[in-house]
Formats: structure tokens, sequence, C-alpha cells
């Protein structure tokens, strides 16, 4: 045994390979599991107390001497490092797979990115509002239905404190802390104490729209909405603009596009009317301008506020609102090349 040891030190001591392969294959026959250094010590086991002692010294030389050959000849393949000739750098690498933004999101961006081209910055208020924001400044009467327990989330029954049920809130807090000119879109999430089916939910998101300077006009209203609608939708769509009521714009209206399956036809999902209902607008009623401390002698201004899961519905042809909700990466990785 230690004749063998002593020829391994001597074989170790000259060894030198400019090969990794070589070199591991040095390793494995030395250290591997039935390696010949391995098996030397298993042998050790063996030998009798009063010749432990010299042959131990003996085989840690060799063990240390190995170990110090073995990073000796790493360190030099390191730096010789060659691109093993089995591996295929032109094979595919695994693909990492893509991520795609929710169909909300999706419609928010090109909306806020529509108006952003005409000049409309984007401003944004609290979820959880007060009634002035919510209703009284926008004109609310105090008996208005849309203030009733059935519409609204209060919070711990005060009436005062609720969470908004449409972005018109944000409006208010704009014009309560900016000047006239003022050209703002607002996204935000609105709650309502309402059933969830296939066309409405509980929690959804608008935008609302505000423009307020001197001599601002239905014209300027009708003109804006018509462009974004192109851009949204189309450039053949076309809007129009039906009577309506909203207690903060006077007058109000109702807008529809012409229908983005048929486009104008009559189909199942216009319900052979040609039109689409998208969104609420009007001139901005005197006494909110007058709540919010603008004088509405010397200004006037337009508003107009949006569903993004209805305009989502309709540009994607989705049947289902809850959909939206659900967050099935099946459904929702249908969205990846969407705009
Ligand atoms: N806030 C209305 C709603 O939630 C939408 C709306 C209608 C907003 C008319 C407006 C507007 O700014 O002028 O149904």
């Amino acid at each position: 045994m230690l004749d063998k040891i002593k020829q391994l030190i001597a074989e170790v001591t000259s060894f030198d390979t400019d090969s990794a392969e070589i070199a591991e294959a040095f390793r494995v026959r030395l250290f591997g599991k039935k390696g010949e250094i391995t098996s030397l010590f298993e042998q050790f086991k063996e030998v009798l107390p009063q010749d432990k002692k010299a042959f131990g010294q003996e085989l840690n030389v060799l063990k240390t001497l190995t170990i110090n050959k073995l990073k000796e000849l790493q360190e030099k393949h390191k730096k010789t490092f060659k691109v093993d000739p089995a591996l295929d750098l032109t094979l595919p690498g695994d693909p990492a797979p893509l991520g795609s933004r929710h169909p909300v999101s999706l419609v928010r961006n090109e909306i806020v990115d529509i108006f952003n081209r005409l000049g409309f910055t984007i401003s944004t208020g609290p979820e959880i509002e007060d009634d002035w924001h919510v209703f009284s400044a926008l004109n609310f009467p105090p008996e208005h239905p849309a203030r009733d327990m059935q519409d609204t989330f209060f919070i711990q029954s005060n009436p005062d404190i609720l969470l908004r049920t449409h972005t018109s809130s944000v409006q208010v807090r704009v014009m309560e802390k900016q000047k006239p000119p003022i050209r703002t879109i607002s996204p935000g999430r609105v709650f309502r104490n309402e059933a969830i089916s296939a066309r409405s939910h509980c929690i959804f998101h608008q935008v609302e729209g505000l423009y307020i300077d001197k001599n601002v006009s239905f014209a300027d209203l009708k003109q804006t909405l018509l462009f974004f609608s192109k851009e949204m939708f189309g450039k053949d769509t076309q809007i129009r603009l039906r009577p309506s009521f909203f207690p903060f714009t006077e007058p109000s209206a109702e807008m529809d596009v012409s229908c983005t399956l048929c486009g104008g036809k009559g189909c199942n999902m216009c319900k052979y009317t040609g039109w689409l209902e998208i969104l609420g607008c009007g001139m901005v009623d005197p006494n909110v301008l007058d709540n919010v401390g603008i004088n509405s002698q010397d200004y006037t201004g337009f508003a107009f506020g949006m569903g993004i899961e209805r305009i989502a519905l309709l540009k994607f042809g989705i049947k289902d609102i809850r959909l939206l909700f659900e967050n099935d990466v099946r459904f929702l990785r249908q969205f990846t090349n969407a705009f």
C-alpha cells in the first residue's frame, strides 16, 4: 500500500494536461466513488494500529498534493476556456413566457393616449370619498335616488363617507385646486351596489373628462368626442348625441357610436339599431362651477364620462363582463397583441 501511495505521489506531481476533459478524468480516477485515493482511504481502515501513523501521513500528503494539483489545473483551464464542441449554440433557447396586459388596462391606456394627444392631462382622486365630491358639489339634490343606499356603498353607515360611484368626483377635486384653463381626464375604479351579471358589476372602471376655459362650446365637446371615437373604433366611426339628463351638466347628452360590428347596418350586438351607447356628457352646469369657486359668468366647460369595461367589451367582442374580473389566464393571453 505504501508503494502504491508513493507511486501515485510521483504520478500526481508530474501530471499536467491542456485538456479540461483529461483533467476531469484524472480527478475521477483518483477521487471518484471508486477512485484510487478513495479506495486507499477505505483500505486505511484496515491498517494495523502501529502502522497507522506512517500510512496516514503519506496518504495525507497524497491527498493535499492531488487537491492542489486539481485546483491548479482548474485555474489553468478557466483561462483557456473553450466552448464544449458537444454544445450546439445554434439551438433555440428556452423561451421565456411573455405576459400580457389586462384588457381593461389596454383600453384605459388607449383612451389616455388619445386624450393626451389633445392636450388632456391625467388626474386621479381617492376611491373612498365624501358626499360633497361625489354628489353635493355635482348638483345632486338631497333626495336624488343616486344617493340611495341601494346604489352607494357607505363606509360604516356614515352617510358622509362612501365609495365613489363615479369618477366625476375627480373633476370636483381638480376644479377646487386648479384655475382654468383645465383640460384633464381621470381614469379610476368606481363602486356601485349592484347585482353582478353578464352586463354589470359592482366594481368597474370609468374615465372622466373635463375641459374648462373661456368660450368652450357644445361644438368643442362634439368634435372632441368624434375625434376620440374615430381613434378608438376606426376612422369610419360615426357618433350621435341624444338628449339626456345628469345633475352636473346642462344640457346633457348620451353618445352612441355606429356599431363596431356591423358598421350601422344592424346586428345582434347593436340590437338592430346600428348604434351602441358609449358615454354620458354635457356642458358643466353653472351651479357646479360656482360650487368650486370658478366664475360661471367667465368660464364654461364640458365634461364626459365613460365605462372602460363597456368599451373593452365592445372593442374585443366580449360577451360577459365577468370574464374581465376572473383573471383566467386562458382568457387574458388572448390580448397579447390587442393594440
Ligand atoms: N358620471 C356619469 C355616470 O357615472 C357619467 C357622466 C355623464 C360623466 C355625463 C360626465 C357627464 O362627466 O358629463 O354615469
